[in-house]
């Protein structure tokens, strides 16, 4: 993938150049191939899909930034936008992906044209929650990352994901052990530190699909249904048997479920 020069880091990027823009933003700890299986998908259904790896992630450059936050990446993403001419975006973010959107919508609203929130959250963390990120951004510095897909794997997917489809699982499991200790420690720490979204809810005022895996063991279905509802007009399409990484696990369901969306789009 082509290497664009944003601020303080190289970004590494798929870009389609013919059609609606919609620019897909990764979850953690993966990067943009997670979003393979929507790519030619969209093509077809006349959007262009524009995929970078987050800073950090894939075969993005590591940034000169020692200390990340949502709006950092948000930000990074706002100067791609730019770089790349694409006008206002449909922004698609899943889970951390998606809270990188709600920054991107509180930094760069004028470069939004919708969002698509896949299995993710508008809450910040709980106490818990961030001393879970914490212990974890600890024990990558001290051990390295080795254990993380073993940490995570049995959270990310679906029970019938994990037992009929092996070839996401070792794709998952591929991607959390190519994203290098650094990039776990300082997403972690910046996820901790991300600010509540929930007051913006009401104020959203470009469309928005809610999108997620009825199994989500991470995001529980009733937490995306709660979101959508304060979104005003959101559409929230949900995916039968699948869990938190529902467009790995169920692209023709999640395609089809984005494609309708897209088509109401003017
Ligand atoms: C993700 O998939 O991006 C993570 O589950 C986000 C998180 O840890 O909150």
């Amino acid at each position: 993938m082509p290497l664009y020069q944003i601020r303080d880091v190289a970004l590494s990027v798929n870009v389609s150049s013919e059609g609606r823009p919609i620019l897909f933003v990764h979850g953690f700890p993966f990067d943009g191939s997670m979003w393979d299986g929507q790519v030619a998908a969209l093509r077809q259904a006349g959007g262009a899909p524009v995929v970078p790896d987050l800073r950090g992630f894939g075969a993005s450059g590591p940034g000169e930034l020692e200390e990340w936050t949502m709006d950092v990446f948000a930000d990074d993403l706002a100067g791609l936008v730019e770089r790349l001419e694409l006008g206002p975006v449909v922004v698609c973010g899943l889970s951390m992906g998606g809270y990188v959107a709600f920054a991107f919508w509180r930094r760069h609203r004028e470069l939004c044209r919708g969002l698509v929130l896949a299995d993710t959250r508008a809450e910040a963390d709980t106490e818990a929650g961030r001393a879970n990120r914490r212990d974890m951004a600890e024990r990558v510095r001290t051990e390295g990352a080795g254990f993380v897909a073993d940490a995570l794997l049995p959270k990310l997917l679906s029970g019938r994901t994990r037992r009929e489809r092996p070839a996401v699982v070792e794709r998952v499991r591929a991607m959390i052990d190519a994203t290098p200790a650094f990039a776990i420690r300082r997403a972690q720490l910046a996820m901790a530190a991300r600010p509540d979204s929930t007051r913006d809810l009401p104020e959203i005022d470009v469309p928005v699909l809610v999108v997620a895996g009825e199994e989500d063991a991470l995001i529980p279905v009733d937490v995306a249904e709660r979101m959508a509802t304060r979104i005003p007009g959101a559409r929230l399409e949900l995916v039968p048997d699948a869990g938190h990484l529902a467009p790995m696990e169920d692209p023709t369901a999640f395609n089809q479920a984005l494609t309708k969306w897209m088509a109401t789009l003017r």
